[in-house]
This record gives structure tokens, sequence and C-alpha cells, in this order.
């Protein structure tokens, strides 16, 4: 395989490992155009994927990281437990057929969504825990957890996630949960970068793309992992792959990272984790 090998950086997660701060999003991906999509992405020069039971293309992910002929180590594979199968019976199958479609090794395991509305977060945790020690699964974390869902599981006892992935981008950027997550240890995983793509169209971040001569996507990835969070953009275009990878070699002012974060208008891209509550 042909690649340009960008010089990505790695974020030390809280239980020694590394993971490369900027990665590849599947979500929405169609689980027929995976391998293609993700294989696109391996060639770019991607080395992180993040994949989910929910997104329904964890087999195209495994297909296109068989076929890259990269050594498994130089990647760093996420998947995310589903809302249906929080209990020990149900969340074993569902991490071994995960195990199966993926090469038989997860790098970071996260609980998809709390679902805190029904159960205690802890509970799942535990279950997590178990799955860690049993299976080849190198690192839990959790997704979408509030910072009640975190202190829960600081109150039963149990260990700390090393990763909440949350949704971060201009229009929400979330920033007293990264703070909380800042303060317990835990490195934050900004969903829905580009905001599903509304951050394009933008006049204040075209303006700001054009000072620095760069491109909206690149403005806002570069203020995300400035800000010291790790991200994973989603785009099905190799000349947009590549693009969202050059965000390294440049910085933005303090002011200009500030006038990012004053877009933030309240607006999510996704669903709230206190009320969303989807089973599959
Ligand atoms: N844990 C969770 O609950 C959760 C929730 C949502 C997302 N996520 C993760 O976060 C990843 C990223 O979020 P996302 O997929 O929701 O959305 P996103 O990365 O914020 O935005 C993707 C959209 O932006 C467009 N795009 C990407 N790069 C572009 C560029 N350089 N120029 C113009 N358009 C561009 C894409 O279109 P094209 O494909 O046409 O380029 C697509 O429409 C997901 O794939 C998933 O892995 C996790």
């Amino acid at each position: 395989m042909s690649t340009t090998e960008p010089q990505i950086p790695t974020i030390l997660l809280d239980d020694g490992r590394a993971i490369p701060q900027l990665g590849f999003g599947t979500f929405q991906v169609p689980p027929e155009d995976t391998e293609r999509v993700v294989s696109l992405a391996l060639e770019a020069g991607y080395r992180h994927l993040d994949t989910a039971q929910m997104y329904g293309n964890e087999e195209g992910v495994g297909r296109a990281v068989a076929a890259s002929g990269l050594d498994r180590a130089d990647l760093w594979v996420t998947t995310k437990l589903n809302n249906q199968f929080h209990e020990r019976d149900a969340g074993r199958e569902a991490t071994e057929r995960s195990l199966e479609a993926l090469g038989g090794r997860i790098d970071l395991y996260l609980v998809h969504w709390p679902l805190a509305m029904h159960e205690d977060v802890a509970r799942v945790w535990e279950v997590m825990e178990e799955i860690r020690a049993d299976l080849p699964v190198d690192s839990v974390g959790v997704s979408n957890f509030t910072d009640a869902n975190l202190a829960r599981l600081a109150e039963a006892g149990l260990s700390t996630p090393v990763v909440d992935q949350i949704e971060s981008n201009p229009y929400f950027v979330n920033d007293e949960l990264r703070e909380s997550c800042a303060a317990r240890g835990i490195a934050v995983e900004a969903w829905s970068p580009l905001a599903q793509g509304t951050v394009f169209g933008d006049p204040q971040l075209e303006a700001l793309a054009r000072q620095v001569d760069r491109s909206v996507s690149q403005v806002v990835l570069r203020w995300t992992v400035q800000r010291g969070d790790i991200v994973f953009p989603k785009s099905s275009d190799p000349t947009r792959m590549r693009e969202n990878l050059e965000v390294f070699d440049f910085e933005l002012t303090e002011e200009q990272m500030a006038s990012i974060s004053s877009l933030h208008n309240g607006t999510r891209s996704g669903p709230d984790p206190d009320s969303f509550d989807w089973r599959g």
C-alpha cells in the first residue's frame, strides 16, 4: 500500500496507552460501502478508526484492515457496545461478535450511551471491566456520559474510564463536561467535530479560513486538536479525507481560537444523552 504517512501526534491515556489524536469516523458510512471507504482512509494515512455496533459496519472496517496489509499493531480501532447489550451475557456476546468482525482485537471499547434514565450506569461499567479482564480489549471508556454519570462511577468505587467520547464542535463546545473530564483524568474524544457538515458555509469560519489560508474543515479540526481533544472526522471523499489530516502544520492564535468558541449557541448535532434511549 502506498501512503503519504502524515505525522499524527498521540495522546497518552490514563492506562498508559497512546492513541493517535486524529482518526477516521465511520458513522453513516453504509455497510456495503465501508470496506471501500475505510480502505481509502487507510491509503490516505489514517491509522485510527472509529466504528460502533450501532453503525452496522464493523465487518467492512475489519475487511479493510485485513486487506490493507498494515501491521495491526500500527492501527487503533475503537468500537462501542450497543444500547441493547448492557447486561453481562448480552454484553459479552456482542463483544465477541465485534472481535470476530474486527480481526480479534479492540483497542478501545466504549459504552455508546449511558441510558441513565433507565439504568444505573455503574452496572454497565462493571460489565465493561469484566470484558476488559477476560477478552482481547485493550482500553475501555465511555461515550455520551454526563458529569453526573461519571460521578456515579466514582461514587460506586469503580475504575475511571480512559475516554469520554462526547459531542463537541463550534456550535456545541461542551466545555463544562470537557473540564470535568480533564479533572478526572479522562481524555475527551470530540464527536461530530464538523457538526455533521453544518460548519460549511458559516461566514465567520469562512473568513477565518481565508485569514489563515486553510479550508473551513482544517480550521475547525485545528481548533479541536489545539484544545487537546481526540477527533475523527468522517468523509467519503479521498480529497477531503487528506485535507482533514493536514491540521498539524499550522496554529491558530488565542484570538482565533476564542472566535471559533464564540460560535457556541447550544445547538446539538446529535441526541441529548439525558433523553436518548434508543435500543434498536
Ligand atoms: N459516540 C457517538 O455517539 C457519536 C455520535 C456521532 C458521531 N460519532 C463519531 O464521530 C465521527 C465524526 O462525526 P460525524 O460523522 O457525525 O460528522 P462530522 O465528521 O462532523 O461531519 C461529516 C460531514 O462533513 C462532511 N465533510 C467532511 N470533511 C469535509 C471537508 N473537508 N469538506 C467538506 N465537507 C466535509 C462529510 O461529507 P463527505 O462524506 O461527503 O465528505 C459529512 O457530511 C463519526 O463518524 C463517528 O465515528 C460518535
